[in-house]
Formats: structure tokens, sequence, C-alpha cells
């Protein structure tokens, strides 16, 4: 649904977008991540018809983004990092004279206006001015003007930040629901615990190249082969580790108060019978859990750190 081949975007002398190649399936939400000035927002207005590549193609829902800009602005939805608000209109009003730019005819308009707003839990703010919203609600707003034309595809950059926890949840909840409506999204976060809860797949972008993609436990797993252990002693911390340590699947151990973290490839077998053993030694377990491989670790890895 949204394809990129061989994306180059240059300001100036400066590379914003380099070699990029990825698409997103129909109906498949695409968390797009990486550092600050990694050329996410760049890629997003190439895709939203806003800005023109340097060079390669992309499409969205076949339709090209440069020699076919009318047809993809008529079935996605672009909701920007930086959004302008009209002073002196109230949220209806607004949502009206964004349907009335897509042509919506009035009599269907209503409608269209009473769902997007339940969609986005704005029911009570319709008759308040945009300009008085709060930051979170206005990002609301913004997200209903870019449902307003039941686009296909949806491409939003950084719809979450400056919401407060529940929105955030909410939007999580807002984002599942569009998918099972078979919309395509790509979004872009620097949350990563809310990308990985709703996105299909993900890819990470650094100085405009694309790192990593895939489906997010398989990337987890790609860069984390081993599983992680903590265990949490009562008494006996040191002679567990001690044991521990000589088990052959047992890759790496690390003890921190009563705490012990335990990484290597041993198999569920192996934990119930580590478990049983230990018991056995006179060592007063507490509990133990298993710590996923997760997106933050994956960033960590594949990106460098500093400002690109
Ligand atoms: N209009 C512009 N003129 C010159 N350089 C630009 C312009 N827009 C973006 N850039 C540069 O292109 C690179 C990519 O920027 P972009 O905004 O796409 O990053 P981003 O991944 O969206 O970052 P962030 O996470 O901070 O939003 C940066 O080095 C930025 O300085
Ligand atoms: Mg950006």
């Amino acid at each position: 649904m949204i394809k990129i081949e061989r994306l180059f975007k240059f300001f100036g002398e400066h590379p914003a977008i380099v070699d990029l190649s990825f698409e997103v399936p129909q109906g498949k939400i695409f968390g797009f991540i990486g550092p600050n000035g990694a050329g996410k927002t760049s890629t997003m207005r190439i895709l939203a018809t806003l800005s023109r590549p340097s060079s390669g193609n992309a499409s969205v829902g076949g339709f090209d983004v440069q020699s076919e800009q009318r047809d993809v602005r008529r079935i996605m939805g672009y909701m920007p990092d930086h959004f302008g608000i009209y002073p002196g209109m109230r949220v209806g009003e607004y949502l009206d004279f964004f349907g009335a730019a897509f042509r919506i005819p009035l009599a269907k308009r209503r409608g269209i206006i009473k769902d997007v707003l339940a969609l986005t839990d704005l029911e009570q703010k319709r008759d308040d001015f945009v300009d008085t919203l709060s930051q979170g609600n206005k990002q609301r707003v913004c997200l209903a003007k870019t449902l307003i034309h039941d686009p296909k595809v949806l491409i939003l950059d950084e719809p979450a930040s400056g919401l407060d926890p529940r929105a955030r949840i909410e939007l999580r909840e807002l984002l599942k629901t569009l998918r099972t409506m078979g919309k395509t999204v790509l979004i872009s976060s620097h949350i990563l615990s809310d990308l990985a809860d709703f996105s299909d797949l993900i890819g990470i972008i650094e100085r405009g190249k694309l790192v990593v993609t895939g489906a997010v436990q398989e990337v987890a797993k790609k860069y984390r082969p081993y599983r992680l252990l903590e265990w949490r002693f009562l008494e006996g911390a040191e002679t567990a580790e001690g044991w521990l340590k000589s088990q052959p699947t047992v890759q790496k151990t690390e003890l921190n108060d009563h705490r012990l973290r335990l990484e290597g490839n041993f198999n569920d077998e192996d934990i119930a019978r580590f478990h049983a053993e230990m018991v056995g030694k006179g060592v007063k377990i507490i509990g133990c859990r298993e710590i996923e491989a997760n997106l933050e670790e994956v960033f960590m890895r594949v990106t460098s750190g500093g400002v690109s």
C-alpha cells in the first residue's frame, strides 16, 4: 500500500534520506523509529506529497507521489508533527472546513464529523475554540481532521507527542481500531513501548538509512538471541550464582544485591531444573521473571547516538 524504492533526499549538500526502500502492506501498521534528525519527517512529507524526492520512487495505494499527487491526497491522511490552528474556529467548524475542502457534501459531513469526534473522544469539545484547547486535545483535533475523508492510508508523524498517559493509551486503542477497519498506517514515535504494542512491522532509520526492518518480535529476537532471566533470592544468592555459572546453557551471570540476572540459551526444562536444584541446595527463592527483548534494547544497539 505504501512503497518506497531507493529514495534519496538532499537539502543542499546534506543527505536527509539515503537509498531508502521499504513497503507497508495493506492493513498493516508500520512503526517508524529513529534518532532526532534521522529522516522520518522528510520521508513522511514526501509520501504526503509535500516535498519532492531528489531521486527514487514512492507510491501510496499504487499512485506515484510525484505524478499522481491528487490521487495520493484523496486516499491518504497526513498528520504533521507541527500543525497550524486557525484562531476563532470551533472544533466542529474546523472539522467542517476540512470536510468541505475534501468536497464531502454538507448532508454527509454532519454524520462524519460526529463519527470522527466519537473516534477521537472529542464529543464534549465540539463547541470549544480550537486555539484554546490543551496541546493533547489539539493533537486529537488534528487526528480527527486527518480522518475526515476516511483515508485508506494514514501517515502520522509523532501523534503521541504531548499526550497524557490516558490519551496515549486511547491513541493506541484507536490505532488498533483503525487497523480492524483495514487502514494502512505509517507512524513515527519516540515512545518505543507504544510502537511495540500496536505495530505489525517496524523500521529503524539512522542518518537517512534504514538499519533494521521486520516484525517487532523477530527484530527483537534477532538482536537478542539469548534469554534473560532475573531471580530474586531471600538467602543463598552467592550459592545460586556459583552453581548456575557451571551450567553449560548459562552464558553470563550478574549478581546485584539479592537479584541475579542470567543470560543464556536455556529452555523451559532447564529453568525448572535450575529452580529445583537451587531449592535442593537450600537457596531461598522469592521469584523469577523473564525479561523479554524489547524495542528500546534494539534501538540502543543499532543506533550509534549523537545528532545527525
Ligand atoms: N527544510 C529543510 N532544510 C534543510 N535541512 C532539513 C530540512 N528538513 C530537514 N532537514 C534535515 O534533514 C535531516 C532529517 O530531518 P527530519 O526532520 O526528517 O528528521 P526526523 O527523523 O523527523 O527527526 P525528529 O525525530 O527530530 O523529528 C536533518 O538533518 C534535518 O536537519
Ligand atoms: Mg520528525
